[in-house]
C-alpha cells in the first residue's frame, strides 16, 4: 500500500512564517535568551527558528529536552516522562520552549512548569502548529506558526511511526479511502 502525502504548508510559507515569528520574539527584547527544543519533533523548526532569530538581531543559546507523554485519559502532567533534561543554567533567564505541535498541551505544560520551578524568569511557548481544539492542559502558545487542521501531519521534523521527518514541507497523510481511485 502506498501512503499519499499532500502538502499543507510548503517550504516558502514555512520560511516566511518563521522570519515573522523571530521578529516577534526580537520585539519582546528577551534577556539571556535560552531556546529549548523539545526532541524529537522540534529539531528542524528549532534549527530554522534560531537562525531566523540571529537575522533578527538576537543571540539565543540552545538547549534540548527529550520528553514523552503517555496515556490520553488523564489531565495530570505526571504521565510525562523525562528522557533528557535541560543541562544549561536556566536561573533568571527568558526561555522559549519550541515544539512542533501543541495539541493536548500536556507535554509543553509539564516542560514549562519544570523550567519555572528551576528559576527561569519567563517561559514562552513557540509552536509550529497549533491543534487548538484538542487542548486538555491550561496552556496556550505565545508564538504560533500556523493553526493546524484536524489532520495527521508529517514532515519538517514531524513523524508517523518514525517516518517522514525528512520532508522539507509540512504534509498530511491522506486517508487511504481517498487516495485510491484516479491516481
Ligand atoms: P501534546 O500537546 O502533549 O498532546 O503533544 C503533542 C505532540 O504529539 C507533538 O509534539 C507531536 O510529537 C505529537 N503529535 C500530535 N499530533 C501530531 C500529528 O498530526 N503528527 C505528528 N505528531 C503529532
Ligand atoms: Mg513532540
Amino acid at each position: 500500500m502506498t501512503i499519499q502525502i499532500d502538502t499543507l504548508f510548503d517550504e516558502k510559507a514555512i520560511a516566511e512564517r518563521i522570519e515573522a515569528l523571530a521578529a516577534e520574539v526580537a520585539d519582546a527584547k528577551p534577556e539571556k535568551l535560552l531556546v529549548v527544543g523539545i526532541l524529537n519533533g522540534s529539531f528542524i523548526f528549532a534549527a530554522d527558528l534560531v537562525r531566523a532569530m540571529h537575522r533578527a538581531g538576537l543571540q539565543p543559546e540552545m538547549a534540548f529536552m527529550r520528553l514523552s507523554s503517555y496515556g490520553s485519559g488523564t489531565i495530570s502532567s505526571g504521565n510525562v516522562e523525562i528522557h533528557q533534561d535541560v543541562d544549561s543554567d536556566v536561573n533568571d533567564r527568558d526561555i522559549i520552549l519550541v515544539d512542533d505541535i501543541l495539541e493536548s498541551g500536556r507535554t509543553l505544560n509539564f516542560a514549562k512548569e519544570r523550567l519555572l520551578s528551576r528559576g527561569a524568569k519567563s517561559v514562552k511557548i513557540a509552536a509550529l502548529l497549533d491543534k487548538q481544539e484538542s487542548r486538555k492542559a491550561p496552556i496556550e502558545a505565545d508564538y504560533v506558526g500556523f493553526a493546524c487542521p484536524d489532520k495527521f501531519v508529517v514532515g519538517y521534523g514531524m513523524d508517523m511511526a518514525h517516518a517522514w521527518r525528512q520532508l522539507p514541507f509540512i504534509g498530511y497523510v491522506v486517508p487511504s479511502d481517498k487516495s485510491g481511485g484516479d491516481s
